[in-house]
């Protein structure tokens, strides 16, 4: 059954396609002209970025979705009997194809419940998820899920589940993953668990192999942003004039995709100037990934309470069941 909730925010509803995001414009003027320059990471994900992510995911090097994919598949048995069945599973983000029934398959929810900033998006996946399971009532909210929304009243006291794979939170840096990880707590509320996808830290070689692939399909999917500024917000970026980078950083614990300029240059967006020297950058997405215990932290910090974690063979990427405790006194 998928049903249509009424709780979505007006602002929070995305605009048609062929007209420009306010936003983008406000986050792309102002991040350019910020002392180490940045664009937030939600921009690459137009259409065409999000169809190059989804090449990125077929890609060899790139290990995390098959890996993810492939221990959620075995882990699943366990995942279920921690929980109790007729829960509200609430995504963050669309789903998956792949990993979303997975989860509906074993653990008998009650409800689901994906949320997405793309309404478009959103619902083609939310189809496919009601198609698969008939029975299963679907709310899709249209929002972003880092701001504040209210869940559909439909879903009234099931126990809730927060489903967050694919490493999505290491997007995010420590602080802002804290606050986010505080701010699903606060919706799903105490007593709720989370399952949540994160990628670990590997040697540096496989790192940058994953996010600057021989086939040059990252490279495409953040130059993939100056195209989107060309064509939404009147952008005059010479093509050619900047080129893909993986960089990681070792203090922060993260891999850092930039585009860096081969030579000099200028150029207007909205008619405003810009001048990039040569080597300088734009600082387009930080994919951080955690150890063992860093990644444990970040949850507790965040108000969730590591109950169980399973890796992969080789300990490339974690899924860890996490619940929302009360807060007890400490001494
Ligand atoms: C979608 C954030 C999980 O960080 O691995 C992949 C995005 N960027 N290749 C990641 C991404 C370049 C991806 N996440």
């Amino acid at each position: 059954m998928l049903e249509t909730a009424d709780t979505t925010p007006a602002e929070d509803i995305t605009t048609e396609s062929s007209t420009v995001d306010p936003a983008f414009r406000d986050d792309v003027l102002r991040g350019l002209a910020e002392p180490i320059p940045a664009i937030l990471a939600r921009w690459l994900y137009d259409r065409r970025g999000s169809e190059l992510f989804d090449d990125i995911t077929r890609l060899e090097a790139y290990y995390p979705t098959r890996t993810e994919t492939a221990l959620l598949t075995r882990i699943m048995p366990e995942i279920a009997a921690a929980l109790p069945p007729g829960m509200a599973v609430v995504e963050f983000g669309a789903g998956s194809a792949t990993k979303t029934p997975l989860l509906l398959d074993a653990i008998h929810p009650a409800s689901y419940v994906p949320i997405d900033i793309s309404g478009d998006y959103l619902y083609e996946a939310a189809g496919v998820v009601d198609e698969r399971f008939g029975q299963l009532p679907v709310y899709p909210v249209v929002a972003d899920f880092t701001r504040d929304l209210a869940l559909p009243s439909e879903i009234g006291a099931q126990p809730r589940l927060g489903f967050f794979p694919g490493s999505t939170i290491g997007n995010f840096v420590p602080r802002s993953a804290t606050d986010l990880l505080r701010h699903f707590r606060a919706l799903l509320g105490t007593g709720a668990r989370l399952l949540i996808g994160m990628d670990r830290v590997k040697s540096v070689d496989r790192l940058i192999a994953a996010y600057d692939d021989p086939e040059r399909v990252t490279a495409a999917f953040n130059l993939n942003l100056i195209d989107r500024i060309n064509r939404e917000l009147h952008g005059t970026i010479p093509p050619g004039a900047f080129v893909h980078e993986a960089r990681w950083n070792d203090m922060l614990g993260r891999i850092e995709m930039h585009l860096v300029a081969v030579r000099n240059v200028n150029f207007t967006i909205e008619g405003r100037a810009f001048s990039f020297a040569a080597g300088s950058s734009i600082h387009t997405e930080n994919s951080h990934k955690y150890g063992e215990r860093g990644g444990r932290l970040l949850l507790l910090a965040g108000g969730w309470t590591p109950v169980a974690e399973w890796t992969d063979p080789a300990a490339d990427f974690a899924l860890i069941l996490a619940e929302a405790q009360p807060n007890r006194f400490a001494p």
